[in-house]
């Protein structure tokens, strides 16, 4: 990574056109890591040429998974069954993604060989108690650094049996790392949710032959089955096309269409906000491919209000608070955010990263714990930090359209991890973002 790439934005005037947006980041990790324990060949189209979801396929091919690359965004990946994996001669390095090690914690917890998961300095400060508690009272045995941090040590060779369990916080990660522990152990797993968050590992267990029931909330399964490899058809990232629904909505004279981009309702809580404060958004073309929801978004420019953010809504959003902010900034009246405690654990802390920098814009952002409460102004010139975070990153190029100057947003190079070449497609829709 290059921690001095910095990044200036400033209006250049509407959005225009139409753009394809790269794969969806949470489906791509997950095409990985079932295809590689299924038995035979699947093949992945749209798969995320990010570096979290690059790091999960290095992650398998130090475990002795063939994968090839025939085309960008294209792998062929040579299962080799759920008791195939070779143990990897070094440590694997999951890089900056929080969902790369968690789920990869739950997959290695039952193997026979022991592994260590890595990460950069960001995901190094991420909280792991949430999966090693649950996974440990499999039978796992997982070491980690002073407060539960990482790295994670995982002692293979145990065996391990299905639990019944309603983690303490809506994560989707934490889920998903149960669902894959559940797949080695014998008996039967139930997860149950304080709220529903989404369900691509269990979408994508039944895609995979394995039988699973599941609903709003809930999960269950039993060990003791075979994936049957297949193909997996990756969405548009619904959390990369939220930095350009914010940006053409917020940018007078913009209409923009974002093709083929996942809805899976657990995801689209931003675009039930951005509709609540009056956003112009229309799903055009819907349709199932691969058993996801998908659709043209076609987004025009309209005037924002302030709102309660609704709380039921926070997990189906939780990505999408970086841009938010900046919605809510120019919009007329206040924003109130509440219970988002978790975005205090994301790649940075959001909260803080958001207000820090919106404040240095010119921006009144009041924290809480748990959220903000956002009094919109006049967005001007300044110099913010992304601290490493490409979310923050984007949303501080976003507020560059509507800055009265010059944006400047130190420490972008991590943009890369789920949106690789953004800045190219951005300003071919018509932002005007520079490396400085
Ligand atoms: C993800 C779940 C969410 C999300 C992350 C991807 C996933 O994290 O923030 O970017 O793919 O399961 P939590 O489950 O920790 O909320």
């Amino acid at each position: 990574m290059n921690p001095s790439l910095v990044w200036t934005s400033r209006a250049r005037g509407p959005l225009h056109g139409a753009a394809v947006i790269p794969g969806d980041k949470s489906v791509s990790h997950r095409a990985i890591m079932l295809a590689a324990i299924a038995q035979g060949r699947s093949r992945i189209t749209g798969f995320l040429e990010g570096e979290d979801t690059r790091a999960t396929a290095a992650a398998f091919a130090q475990m002795g998974v063939w994968i090839e690359t025939p085309s960008p965004s294209e792998r062929i990946v040579h299962g080799v069954g759920l008791r195939g994996l070779r143990a990897p001669q070094a440590s694997i390095d999951c890089g900056n993604a929080g969902t790369g090690m968690r789920l990869l914690a739950g997959l290695l917890a039952g193997q026979a060989f022991d592994s260590e998961l890595r990460g950069d300095a960001s995901l190094s400060r991420r909280p792991m108690r949430r999966v090693i508690e649950p996974l440990v009272s499999m039978g796992a045995e997982i070491e980690s650094d002073e407060g539960a941090l990482p790295p994670l040590r995982i002692r293979g060779g145990h065996s391990l049996a299905g639990i019944s369990c309603t983690p303490a916080v809506a994560s989707a990660q934490v889920k998903s790392a149960i669902l894959l522990a559940a797949l080695y152990a014998h008996g039967t797993t139930v997860v149950r949710e304080v709220r529903p968050t989404r369900d691509y590992t269990e979408r994508m267990l039944e895609a995979f032959g394995w039988p699973i029931e599941f609903g709003s909330g809930w999960a269950r399964l039993a060990g003791g089955h075979a994936l049957a490899a297949t193909d997996v058809v990756v969405p548009a990232d619904f959390s990369s096309a939220a930095f350009f629904l914010v940006a053409a909505t917020i940018t007078p004279g913009s209409s923009l269409l974002l093709r083929s981009v996942g809805i899976n309702p657990r995801r689209t809580g931003l675009l039930e906000v951005l509709r609540l404060m009056g956003a112009d958004i229309t799903e055009i073309n819907p349709v199932v491919r691969g058993g996801e929801l998908l659709a043209d978004l076609q987004v025009r420019h309209a005037a924002l209000r302030g709102i309660d953010v609704p709380e039921a809504l926070v997990p189906d959003m939780i990505d999408e608070f970086p841009a938010l902010f900046v919605a809510a900034s120019v919009a007329a009246g206040t924003t109130r955010i509440r219970g988002a405690a978790e975005l205090r654990v994301k790649e940075s802390d959001r909260l803080a990263m958001m207000a820090r920098g919106l404040a240095t814009l010119g921006i009144e952002v009041d924290e809480s714990p748990d959220g903000a409460t956002i009094t919109p102004g006049t967005l001007g010139a300044g110099r913010v930090e992304s601290a490493g975070d490409h979310r923050i990153a984007m949303a501080f190029a976003v507020a560059g359209l509507v800055s009265t100057g010059i944006v400047t947003i130190n420490d972008c190079a991590n943009v890369a991890t789920s949106f690789p070449g953004f800045d190219v497609l951005a300003n071919g829709c018509g932002f005007d973002i520079r490396v400085a």
